[in-house]
Order: structure tokens, then sequence, then C-alpha cells
């Protein structure tokens, strides 16, 4: 079947199965290999995108479903050319190891910093507890999350 999704702003079609996971279609139709292929059963979110803005594992949603809807991968972020504010943080608290958690923990730490500008550490633990981390002890992902929140804030009161 033909499916045309918005990825990144930008519209995107290709022919798959109807059994095609969205996350599927990302890395191998479309060729956007940012969001990881963990577990693929939905416990470990390195497969984390936002569609409509709310977080989900692409893993475990068929492409069909997200048909017309607006995906965001982190590719659709920035690069390594030009990282987003969100990623040079994370850059600079040295927050990830071998980074296979990065994508999916970045994107659910937009998808909670663009509902909650300015979140509790709590709120930054339970909006990440579905990435799972093997290499760090989350602190400086966590850090990092906290960090650009509060700079998020001095931005606005300056503004
Ligand atoms: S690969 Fe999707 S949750 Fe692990
Ligand atoms: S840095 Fe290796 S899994 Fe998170």
């Amino acid at each position: 079947m033909e499916i045309t999704i918005r990825v990144n702003g930008q519209e995107r079609t290709a022919s798959v199965p109807p059994e095609t996971t969205l996350l599927t279609m990302l890395r191998a139709n479309l060729g956007l290999t940012g969001a990881k292929l963990g577990c693929d059963v939905g416990d470990c979110g390195a497969c984390s995108v936002l569609v409509d803005g709310e977080p989900v594992n692409a893993c475990l949603m068929l492409a069909a479903q997200a048909a017309g809807r607006d995906v965001l991968t982190i590719e659709g972020l920035g690069d390594f050319q030009e990282l987003s504010p969100l990623q040079e943080m994370f850059e600079l608290f040295s927050s990830f190891q071998c980074g296979f958690c990065a994508p999916g923990m970045i994107i659910s730490a937009k998808a909670l910093l663009d509902k909650t500008p300015n979140p509790t550490a709590a709120e930054v633990r339970e909006a990440l507890s579905g990435n799972l981390c093997r290499c760090t002890g989350y602190t400086k992902i966590i850090d990092a999350v906290m960090e650009m929140a509060s700079r998020g804030a001095a931005e606005s009161e300056r503004a």
C-alpha cells in the first residue's frame, strides 16, 4: 500500500506492505535511521519519535496509522553540522556513552519541554522513563534536560 507521512516537515511517500511498522518505513524506506531498532516490542524507547507532537514507540505503530500525520524524528531537530539547542545541551553535559539511546531520549525530552517548559526533576524522570539507557546512570541526561529548562525559563523572562 502507498503511505504518505509528513516527516520532519516534508511529505514522504513509500509503497510498503500493510504490516509495515512506522519504524521500518522510516529506516528502510525513507532512509531515516536516527530512530533505532532496539527491543522491537515497546520496552526500550530507542525508536521514539513524535507523532502529532506525542512521543510514540515507532516499533509498535503501523506506518498506516501515521498516514497523513506529522512525524518528527531526531533528524528533524539537527545534525552534526548544526545541532539543535537541546542536542547541544546533551553534548555539553556528555550525557551519553554509546549513544544508542540518544535519539529516543532526546525526542522524549523535546516532547516534555514542548508541553512542560519548566519541569521538576521527577517530571523529567517520568517523561524519560520509557527510554532505557544501558550505559549511564541517567544523571547527566536528567541534568541536561533540567539545564535546558532553566535556560529556556531565563530566556522567556528576558523576552
Ligand atoms: S525498539 Fe521500539 S521500544 Fe524498543
Ligand atoms: S548511552 Fe549507551 S544506551 Fe544510553
